[in-house]
């Protein structure tokens, strides 16, 4: 509980701290996000306002020899990292169905616990980058979404918001239904500064490889049970450890850092960072993730912010749906 204060009185530093560089009136667009994101699912005591449905394990993490070249970070010099795990589907809803479309982008979030007591977080999900540049335009996303029900006069607000938008259902179009939690790839989306020992910096954007891909066609994701997602982990881990590859693409000099929705090309070299294994379900999940707050921008010493404004918007919002579900 010290920690989870601790956590939201961060979060709330970082948030002032961005909005004091974008300007006073940036303040409220995370509540601004979090209220939007209420009305358009309701609000659930206890759950989050999005990526309400998930479900926890915990297992290791081992950076790969060329990692520290790139990052000082201790998460990256060679220890065996203990992390906590959290799969989810996308929106605010509880009981999503996991076949659903609208529990795509699936996510993961993973607290890496350092050595000395310190932790570092990766928030991620399968969308491949942003259907928008910054939190101001995805506020006014979502209060499009909101205000076009099913039965708006056409154009709606989100018909509107989407023809002036093209990387909206650019970026939409990137997501589909895994088998697994453990058969899908996750992107970081937001670009970050790696700094080496030398004081070299490079920005990257993580990818988590799993082993294989599995990708179910939308008519078959729809039939399946409701849960079968947060189901089948507990069963694989049963069996055997997940494994995946965290990886980092890396930026040429001039690529764009600061708007996520613009991925960089794909010939961009990609290295591997080191290999994240999941060996134990948690036994009571439920519990385990009202109490987790993941961060986006809870970083380490070799690992930085770019000029990327998502951050500093996702650490408030999530600092403020933390606060409410407490
Ligand atoms: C301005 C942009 C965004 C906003 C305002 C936003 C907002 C939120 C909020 C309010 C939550 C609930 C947090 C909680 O109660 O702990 C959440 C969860 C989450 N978001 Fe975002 N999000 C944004 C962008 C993204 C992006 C770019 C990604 C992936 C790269 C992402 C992945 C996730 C994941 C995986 C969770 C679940 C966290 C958990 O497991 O606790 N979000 N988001």
């Amino acid at each position: 509980m010290v920690r989870n204060k601790l956590a939201v009185a961060l979060a709330a530093l970082i948030a002032a701290a961005t909005s004091g560089l974008a300007g006073a009136q940036d303040a409220a667009v995370p509540t601004q996000i979090v209220d939007t994101m209420n009305k358009i699912y309701g609000v659930h005591p206890g759950f989050r306002a999005n990526h309400a449905k998930g479900v926890v394990a915990e297992g290791s993490f081992k950076a790969a020899p060329g990692a520290a070249a790139l990052s000082r970070a201790a998460l990256f010099d060679g220890s065996t990292i203990p992390v906590t795990v959290r799969f989810s589907d996308s929106g605010g809803l509880p009981d999503v169905p996991d076949g659903s479309k609208n529990a795509n982008p699936h996510g993961m979030s993973i607290k890496f616990h350092l050595p000395g007591g310190g932790e570092t977080n990766m928030v991620i999900n399968s969308l491949k980058f942003f259907p928008v540049a910054n939190g101001e335009d995805f506020r006014d996303l979502l209060m499009a979404i909101a205000d076009s029900p099913a039965d708006a006069p056409k154009p709606t607000k989100l018909d509107q918001f989407v023809a002036s938008h093209p990387s909206v259902p650019k970026a939409l179009g990137t997501v589909s239904t895994p088998d697994s939690f453990a058969d899908e790839v996750y992107y970081g989306i937001d670009a970050f500064i790696f700094v080496n020992k030398a004081g070299d910096r490079q920005a990257v954007r993580y990818i988590m490889q799993p082993v294989k891909v599995v990708h179910l066609p939308p008519a078959v994701a729809e039939k399946k049970a409701p849960d079968f997602l947060v189901d089948d982990l507990p069963k694989r881990l049963a069996k055997k450890p997940l494994v995946f590859h965290l990886k980092a693409q890396l930026a040429a000099p001039g690529d764009n850092t600061k708007d996520p929705s613009q991925p960089w090309p794909d010939n961009r070299k990609v290295v591997d960072l080191g290999t994240l294994t999941i060996d134990k379900a948690v036994p009571d999940s439920l519990a385990a993730q009202k109490k987790l707050l993941f961060l986006p921008g809870e970083l380490t010493d070799g690992i930085e912010l770019s000029d990327d404004p998502l951050v500093g918007t996702r650490d408030g919002a999530y600092a403020v749906s933390f606060s409410r579900r407490q």
